[in-house]
């Protein structure tokens, strides 16, 4: 049935029912106030439903019971914004406002205290765009880079303070409104305490609510969440009349159905301003929404088009971010968590306390020569300090206040994570674990060090599939990888039986690999290619290093105190050694090299690759550089050895051939490799010397 062929008394009461659901939301959701019972509301909801589902032909997508549409599957498509999405510059003090204003009046050439300006506080939400053709919804977006957002149609239709329909006179043809959209306090209360409840997300504060239900797949998620939008801005406008100043555009968008900030004022010059963000400070605390300052905007639009903008903020509005907020709280305990590469970072356990709208309970000590710093001791008064997003800082200790039994805050001796040695070398602040290979803390980045492809080069072994690996404790030491069929690989997300065979096939590979690139894989800390490949020809064999002592480490060219202590702090962590031993239970081999302390073919020059080369790759011909004792640099200066010239060859040969450095072409280069790789292996019978 066409909605030609529906008795016109339905249409009429459909229309009817939309117009009265429509106006209950929007006193409800934009003014307020409730003036309808729950009661009759949802009589008008399920009649309307009744008669859409018996006439579907009439659904419109702007009808107040489709507001929740079918999940998304897969991501958000992206959208380009037609007109950049800008952001504000900051004012933290009242001699910056006085300066913008000053800024803005010479620019127009006016008195400063004549400026009008419209002011707002400063939502601490997310930016989001929404257009309207011929005033209907058609498309909501985040602001993602400024230029490119994310179309998030599905889940701004969700929130009831956004009109799906324009209502009023004169609609126009376009209309791209702007403002924040965010979860107030008495809502964020509200879903935490359900959250709590049903066993669900718990979320830490207001705007990461607002972020995580903005960004569902599946909107009836998102319309479960108690979002909230204020429109600030009208960034196009088509097919109707713009007004005159800022506020009377903001007064339109009201018309149209739109909620904008009733804190909105009106004031003249710097001293206007600086009165309102000093209410605004004053207001804060009874608001039912997080702010973190003021938006101060020129409000002629005559005015604000003659500023223009510098680079990424309009040269007629400007943010005043409120101070940072401290407390007083007691540090009870100090924990040392593990990051991703071992280093130790002490956490201070606090007491908890409410800090500019989040409980804070922990705080980032950074490290033992902050410790020393501050000169905190468990027990102690500290003032904590956050400011917007960033995280809680321990800004002092509160001396006077220091009660007699404070302890010292000491590093352990052993990883807490994995009981390692604890690092901590001289003229060094981090401190660090040494079991690398094993440690859990250092799973995922020990395992991407050891298949990256100056390592073992395991070929399809990416950073999200071993996420996974990891997540799913499949692999807790790389040992662990060689160990994985292709059954239990298949099953894996964004995986199938041809990918998992492939993985497999290429972990069968990298079992054959050179003793240079198994030292580089093991990822002991500073030992780099170049290191490794030094370590490779000076002890010819693992157990060779892995035996050696202090002194016989220093004495290799190029490893000074602190990577021998690496090298030697390393094989002494018995796990290190054994996952070095499962490494080789599981096949992983090289061949044997001729341990040599003699001096290498090419000890002490500096290579230097440019240009395509056909026969080798540029990594291959870096590595037997290394292996033959040269080290090899990305440019060419008067120290350069010789330089290795392929087609395509530019700068770099144009300076060597200025600087009078010898050059070769690929030929030239793989005789003379012959030739070196010759002397250091076959005549191994000569004497040292
Ligand atoms: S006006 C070109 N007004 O602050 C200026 N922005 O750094 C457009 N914000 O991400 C912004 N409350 O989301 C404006 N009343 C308000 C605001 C506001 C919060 C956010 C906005 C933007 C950031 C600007």
């Amino acid at each position: 049935m066409s909605s030609h062929d529906i008795p016109a008394d339905i249409t009429n009461e459909v229309a009817d029912l939309r117009r009265r659901i429509d106006e209950a939301n929007h006193r409800y959701y934009v003014e307020n106030e409730s003036d309808i019972p729950d009661n009759d509301y949802d009589r008008l909801m399920r009649r309307l439903q009744a008669l859409e589902e018996q006439f579907p032909a009439l659904v419109t997508p702007e009808s107040p019971t489709q507001r929740v549409g079918a999940p998304l599957s897969g991501e958000f498509p992206s959208v380009t914004h037609s007109v950049r999405m800008l952001s504000l510059d900051n004012a933290f003090s009242d001699d910056e406002l006085s300066a913008f204003v000053k800024r803005a009046a010479t620019r127009l050439g006016s008195d400063p205290e004549s400026l009008t300006f419209c002011c707002e506080p400063k939502l601490d939400g997310l930016a989001v765009s929404l257009i309207y053709r011929d005033g209907k919804l058609v498309q909501g977006a985040t602001r993602g880079d400024g230029s490119t957002g994310e179309d998030i149609t599905r889940n701004v239709r969700t929130i009831r303070s956004i009109p799906l329909k324009l209502s009023g006179h004169d609609v126009p043809s376009l209309l791209e409104v702007r403002g924040e959209v965010f979860i107030g306090h008495s809502g964020f209360e509200g879903m935490n305490e359900r959250a709590r409840k049903e066993n669900g997300k718990v979320f830490a504060n207001p705007r990461n609510a607002a972020a995580g239900s903005l960004r569902q797949l599946d909107p009836s998620i998102t319309n479960d969440r108690p979002l909230e939008f204020f429109a600030y801005q009208v960034a196009q406008l088509e097919g109707a009349e713009w007004a005159d100043t800022h506020s009377a555009m903001m007064a339109r968008l009201r018309e149209f159905g739109f909620r904008s900030n009733p804190e909105l004022a009106i004031v003249q010059g710097a001293s206007g301003i600086i009165d309102f963000c000093q209410r605004m400070g004053e207001r804060r605390a009874s608001l039912d929404y997080d702010i973190d300052g003021a938006v101060l905007k020129i409000d002629s639009l005559a005015q604000q088009a003659e500023l223009g903008f510098v680079s990424r903020a309009p040269r007629w509005a400007i943010a005043f971010k409120f101070p940072a907020e401290e407390r007083i709280t007691t540090l009870n305990d100090v924990e040392f968590q593990v990051g991703r590469i071992g280093t130790l970072t002490p956490v201070a356990k606090l007491e908890p306390v409410q800090v500019a709208g989040v409980t804070v309970t922990n705080a980032t000590l950074h490290n033992m020569d902050e410790v020393a710093r501050l000169d905190v001791r468990i027990g102690d008064q500290v003032i904590v300090r956050r400011a917007g997003d960033v995280i809680p800082q321990i800004v002092k200790v509160v001396i006077e206040q220091r009660p007699d039994n404070t302890r010292d805050i000491v590093m352990p001796e052993r990883c807490p994570v994995c009981g390692s040695q604890i690092e901590r070398l001289e003229g060094e602040v981090a401190a660090r674990c040494s079991g690398g290979l094993f440690c859990p803390a250092q799973r995922k980045e020990s395992l991407q060090h050891f298949a990256s492809r100056k390592a073992l080069d395991i070929d399809g072994l990416g950073e999200k599939l071993i996420d996974v690996l990891v997540e799913r404790e499949m692999v807790k030491t790389p040992a662990d990888l060689f160990r994985l069929g292709v059954a239990e690989l298949a099953e894996l997300p964004r995986m199938a039986e041809k990918s998992a065979s492939n993985l497999v096939a290429a972990l069968d590979k990298a079992r054959s690999t050179t003793l240079a690139r198994f030292i580089y894989a093991i990822g002991i800390r500073e030992v780099g290619e170049a290191t490794a490949a030094v370590l490779a020809t000076r002890f010819g064999s693992l157990d060779a290093l892995m035996s050696a002592e202090l002194e016989q480490l220093m004495s290799v060219p190029d490893i000074g105190p602190i990577v021998a202590r690496h090298i030697h702090t390393f094989f002494r962590q018995q796990a290190n050694v054994d996952t070095v031993k499962a490494l080789q239970d599981e096949g992983v081999h090289w061949e044997e090299v001729e341990a040599t302390d003699r001096p290498q073919p090419l000890e002490g020059q500096t290579w230097v690759l440019t240009g395509t080369l056909e026969q080798m790759t540029r990594d291959d011909a870096k590595e037997r550089l290394q292996q033959l004792g040269a080290k090899v640099a990305g440019s060419v200066s008067k120290k350069t050895s010789c330089v290795v010239a392929g087609p395509g060859a530019g700068s770099k040969l144009a300076k060597a051939e200025q600087l009078e450095v010898e050059v070769i072409d690929e030929a030239t280069f793989l005789e003379r490799l012959a030739g070196y790789e010759g002397e250091a292996t076959t005549d191994s019978e000569a004497s040292d010397e």
